[in-house]
């Protein structure tokens, strides 16, 4: 033991000898706290609160479902998500208004979940992700900085409360279990992470923007999802806002299979509720376009590159109707692996994206009843645009999430390292969609790639999918005919 450990131990052995054993740990926090404080360099000292933790009652629990929660006290309106564990920082996924600067916010960082736990307090710093489109809601993080200090006196930190209140006497205006996300066994030893590596961390997930508007196009999910897996994917993450029944049945199946280790991919749901705001004495859930951009689609895709970041060496961020597909090699880690190996400096992997017009049904040979039978895109559509949109229009990203601290929709705005712009003969996003350009001047050109490579194992999936599907439940699959596909 150094002489920084030893002397406040021997003081708290003496002041509970003289106080007894209950309030040994309160005491003992305290005064290593100040002890260390004191052999630190005198930089910013950090305040500790004597706000002691509120009735767990009023606690969301640990293994809840994230949601928008309104910080009540300040003078705008801000609403968080969720708090990840992010090694020197806790990241809160937050909606604000665009531009309304937010001062004197204060984190309440509790390390212990016992009744008289005392908060560690930090101010917290609070901005606007760059891409908001104008409008009046934002994504933005609310971040926490820990000190090194408190990982080594209490491990780390298991709950944060947000406050705008500067009084010592403070109770926080809202309370947030702090999600790992992976992050501590990653930093644990060798042996636990390579048995968390086995369990848990994944090459590639696929993180989906928000769905919405009763979504209930079965075939095309069902389609994304497989075409995912065989492409590499074992988790796909999906934020849930409005979908229909059939939908919902099968991302049940598809979340349950996952749960039983029987197919290897994970798929997760997260709610996507977006916030109410009170205005003028009534209250409205914040809309799509008129006061954020496409259902907060910045918030959910920063929420997920931050909180899957350490359970995947890539991610992959792409619409329901979109794939990114390899054209030379056969999977995502084969093209990957290739790019890094001429770059190793890649934080980003950009593909620039061409269009399957889908007023142009043209069945892969040998495929059209499985284009039929499943509703499937990718069998009905083979003419693409000859035309490729340029880098950042429509392009789409594969990223190092350890690399990345914000992305955006078709580019990446915090990250260290380069983007990578992949050639389009080696990959490209394929979007399946009506034309966005018509008239006698658009050529289109046959591309059988997908059917190629992947359209004996695509059937095979989508039929033991659909058979599950039916088995289960009283799904009729979706035909949807293939102008309206
Ligand atoms: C915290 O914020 C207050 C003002 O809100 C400021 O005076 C203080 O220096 C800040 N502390 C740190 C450590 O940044
Ligand atoms: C801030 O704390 C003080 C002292 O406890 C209290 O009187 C006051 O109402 C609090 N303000 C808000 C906005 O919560
Ligand atoms: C999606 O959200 C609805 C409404 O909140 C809920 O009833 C449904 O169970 C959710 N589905 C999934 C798969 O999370
Ligand atoms: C709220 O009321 C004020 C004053 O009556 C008005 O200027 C403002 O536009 C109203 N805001 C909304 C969102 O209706």
């Amino acid at each position: 033991m150094s002489l920084a450990e030893t002397v406040p131990m021997l003081f708290v052995r003496i002041v509970s000898a003289l106080f007894g054993y209950t309030n040994y740990v309160v005491i003992g926090i305290f005064v290593w706290t100040i002890w260390l404080d004191h052999t630190q360099p005198k930089r910013q000292r950090i305040r500790y609160g004597r706000s002691i933790l509120p009735r767990l009652g009023s606690i969301r629990s640990f293994d809840s479902e994230p949601e928008f929660q309104f910080v009540d006290g300040l003078e705008t309106n801000l609403y968080v998500y969720e708090a990840i564990l992010e090694g020197d920082l806790v990241t809160i996924i937050s909606i604000k208004e665009l531009d309304v600067k937010i001062k004197d916010l204060s984190c309440l960082l509790w390390y212990s979940s016992q009744q008289d736990s005392i908060a560690f307090v930090v101010n917290a710093s609070v901005r606007d992700l760059h891409e908001h489109h104008g409008m009046k809601y934002t994504a933005a993080y609310v971040q926490c900085a820990l000190k090194k200090r408190y990982a080594y006196l209490k491990g780390w930190p298991l709950l944060v409360g947000l406050t705008g209140n500067k009084s010592m006497a403070f109770r926080p205006k809202v309370m947030l279990p702090i999600q790992d996300g992976g992050m501590k066994s990653f930093y644990q030893d060798a042996a636990s992470r390579a048995h968390a590596a086995e369990k848990r961390v994944v090459e590639f997930t696929v993180c989906i923007p928000p769905i919405y508007g009763d979504y209930s196009n079965t075939a095309q999910l069902v389609e994304k999802l497989e075409m995912s897996r065989l492409l590499g994917a074992r988790r796909v993450v999906l934020y849930n806002n409005s979908i229909a029944p059939s939908v919902n049945s099968v991302l049940q199946m598809y979340i349950g299979e996952g749960k039983m280790g029987l197919e290897k991919l994970q798929v997760v749901v997260h709610p996507w509720k977006l916030p109410a705001v009170s205005e003028n004495g009534t209250i409205r859930v914040i809309q799509s376009e008129k006061d954020i951009h496409y259902f907060g689609q910045l918030a959910a895709i920063n929420h997920c590159l931050h909180r899957y970041r350490w359970l995947s060496r890539y991610i992959v961020f792409t619409d329901l109707d979109e794939f990114i597909i390899p054209r030379q090699h056969d999977s995502w880690s084969q093209l990957i692996g290739y790019r890094q190996k001429r770059s190793p400096n890649i934080a980003a992997f950009l593909f620039r994206s061409t269009v399957f017009a889908k007023n142009l049904p043209t069945p892969a040979k040998g495929f059209e009843l499985k284009a039929f039978e499943y509703g499937s895109a990718v069998f009905w559509y083979t003419q693409r645009d000859k035309y490729i949109f340029p880098a950042l229009q429509r392009s789409k990203l594969i990223v190092d999430p350890r690399r990345v601290e914000e992305i955006g929709i078709h580019n990446v705005w915090i990250g260290s390292g380069t983007t990578d712009d992949v050639p389009p003969t080696q990959g490209m996003v394929y979007h399946y969609r009506m034309p966005l350009r018509s008239g006698p001047r658009v050529l289109h050109v046959s591309d059988f790639t997908v059917t190629n490579k992947f359209g004996t194992q695509l059937a095979r999936k989508l039929k033991a999918a659909w058979s599950k599907l039916q088995a289960r439940a009283s799904i009729s699959k979706r035909l949807s005919l293939p102008i309206r596909t």
